[in-house]
């Protein structure tokens, strides 16, 4: 199927930023939207105003660090539409700080939610989609992952250890499936919520109010890939603010 309209689309990271933004958008091209997130209160809304502007959207409370959490999201598209054509491995977190500092907790909620979420979506997604004969990964990066600085080692290193899986997926993939990677430089969303360093944080917050782009300039280059025919298969998208150095 070309296009975007029909598709199912599951989503992970959905409760806000570019996982939401990215559902509406999709709905609003005809796409059914599936969105997966921790806060359900979040995930109604956003469902409710894509149904009122006469969109397709359902939701299910995942926590992409649990294994059967993201396998009963893509089960539940599936029983409800009966096919799954595109996952989103968009959760993320970036509690971002020094080496130094050793806040190895974080560098494991990192691996945990970064990278293990985004495999357990291979897991889950993967041998569905060969059933099918079609199917379509898009992974979440980050410009991080490009040009590495100090405090983002482990955040950086979570994003371009997915880059690496996501490169060996598309080799192993085959002809009949797809694997894309976005990165999105500064997007002004919740993410910095996520940095348990107050001063980073602040920082971050900083950065997002002098430069981000909207969270629709990464749904619209998401839907280029997957509007894209069958046989053509947008492999990696940067997309940063003009102001990023
Ligand atoms: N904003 C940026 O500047 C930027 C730049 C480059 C890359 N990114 C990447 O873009 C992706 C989306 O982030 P965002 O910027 O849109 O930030 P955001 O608004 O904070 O969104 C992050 C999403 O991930 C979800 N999430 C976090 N932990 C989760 C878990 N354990 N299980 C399931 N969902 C979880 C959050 O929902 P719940 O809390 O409800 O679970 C939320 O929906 C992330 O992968 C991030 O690394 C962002």
């Amino acid at each position: 199927m070309t296009g975007i309209a029909g598709k199912v689309i599951a989503i992970t990271g959905a409760s806000s930023g570019i996982g939401e933004a990215t559902a509406r958008h999709l709905a609003e091209r005809g796409a059914v939207v599936v969105l997966g997130a921790r806060r359900f209160d979040r995930l109604e809304m956003a469902v409710a105003s894509i149904a009122s502007q006469g969109g397709k959207a359902l939701c299910l409370v995942t926590d992409v660090r649990r294994r059967e959490d993201v396998a009963r999201l893509v089960e539940f598209a599936m029983d409800r539409y009966g096919k799954l054509d595109v996952l989103i491995n968009n959760a993320g977190i970036a509690p971002i700080s020094r080496l130094d500092d050793l806040r190895v907790d974080d560098w494991e909620d990192m691996i945990d939610v970064n990278v293990k979420g985004v495999l357990y979506g291979i897991a889950a997604a993967l041998p569905v989609f060969r059933r099918q004969g079609f199917g379509h990964f898009v992974n979440t990066l980050s410009t991080a992952g490009i040009k590495i600085v100090p405090t983002m080692a482990v955040y950086a290193g979570s994003k371009n250890a997915v880059r690496a899986i996501s490169e060996g997926l598309r080799q192993e993939a085959g002809p009949s499936l797809r694997v894309t990677t976005i990165s999105p430089g500064y997007v002004d969303t919740e993410l910095p919520s996520s940095m348990t360093d107050s001063s980073l944080r602040d920082q971050g917050e900083l950065n997002m109010k002098a430069m981000a782009i909207p969270a629709s300039a990464i749904a619209e280059a998401i839907a280029f890939a997957i509007g894209q025919p069958d046989n053509v298969d947008v492999g990696e998208i940067v997309v940063r603010p003009t102001a990023q150095a």
